[in-house]
């Protein structure tokens, strides 16, 4: 049996990130949650592929990320992880710990995060939130765990904050955005998103933190970005908040796909004979 190590697919780790933000080099980081999205996303050459709890909107259509269950969130993890490994197997995989699987106690934080790598053979796992789950970020990493953090509008306290508006304007939040920065840390998390928070704070962040930081609607100091596959790909018009950049519109594209489709059926275009056996 040969001992030598398959250098060729060589996986995007924690170390490699801490190491770009120290290098200056950008990361970049966008959603799936399916095996084709991520088959894709992976061959593009994307450094890290999120599986959101976003898919409790963008997937499932619901309102917020709230209803999102551990079941669930696995059955997506496993289909993205499959879809990164059928390309390059580079990108690394980082699974959304839904609402309600860690806030209840570490243990169960660990629990439930065990049961995400364990079942799905995803490489780290981000959750939500500052001081109030630093020692569930403690407990998850001690044990070997990698884990994202979150802070500013976290989509799954949305009900606290009553809208989806920029995030830690006043001096307070502010402060208190900063100290769960340094926090989540010390407690051990590899990297931390901002989302939608003033560029000049995120800015604050990113120089005040050891581990990269990456925006979502957070200004360009960042270390990395993230944008929701759906969202940069035009899938959705009618959503277009500002730091959304379209690099498609396939909202568009799939509008006319159909449209074309459902025409040659009627008018019996298609199938065509070398389309037939
Ligand atoms: O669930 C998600 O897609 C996210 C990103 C927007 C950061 O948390």
């Amino acid at each position: 049996m040969s001992t030598q190590l398959d250098t060729s697919r060589r996986a995007f780790t924690t170390s490699q990130a801490i190491e770009m933000k120290a290098q200056g080099e950008k990361i970049t980081v966008l959603t799936a949650y399916d095996f084709t999205t991520a088959r894709l996303l992976d061959s593009a050459g994307i450094d890290i592929v999120l599986v959101g709890d976003s898919a409790s909107n963008v997937f499932a259509g619901n309102e917020t990320t709230l209803p999102m269950t551990l079941d669930e969130m696995i059955y997506h993890v496993r289909a993205v992880v499959k879809g990164v490994h059928a390309a390059t197997g580079r990108a690394m995989i980082v699974a959304d710990m839904p609402f309600m699987t860690y806030q209840l106690s570490s243990e169960d934080a660990l629990k439930n995060a065990g049961r995400l790598m364990k079942e799905t053979g995803c490489h780290a796992v981000k959750l939500e939130g500052g001081a109030a789950v630093a020692p569930a970020v403690k407990r998850i990493t001690e044990v070997g765990i990698p884990v994202m953090g979150h802070l500013g509008l976290t989509p799954q306290s949305i009900y606290k904050f009553g809208s989806y508006k920029v995030r830690a304007r006043d001096e307070h939040e502010a402060e208190t955005l900063l100290h769960d920065a340094k926090l989540l840390e010390e407690s051990g998390a590899f990297a931390i998103v901002l989302e939608k928070i003033p560029k000049a704070l995120a800015e604050k962040v990113t120089r005040s933190v050891g581990v990269p930081t990456i925006g979502i609607g957070a200004g360009n100091a960042c270390d990395g970005q993230v944008l929701v596959v759906n969202d940069m790909l035009g899938l959705n018009n009618a959503f277009k908040p500002r730091f959304v950049r379209r690099y498609a519109n396939l909202e568009q594209v799939i509008s006319d796909s159909v449209k074309q489709y459902v025409a040659d059926v009627k008018r019996r275009d298609f199938p065509n004979e070398s389309e037939s056996y």
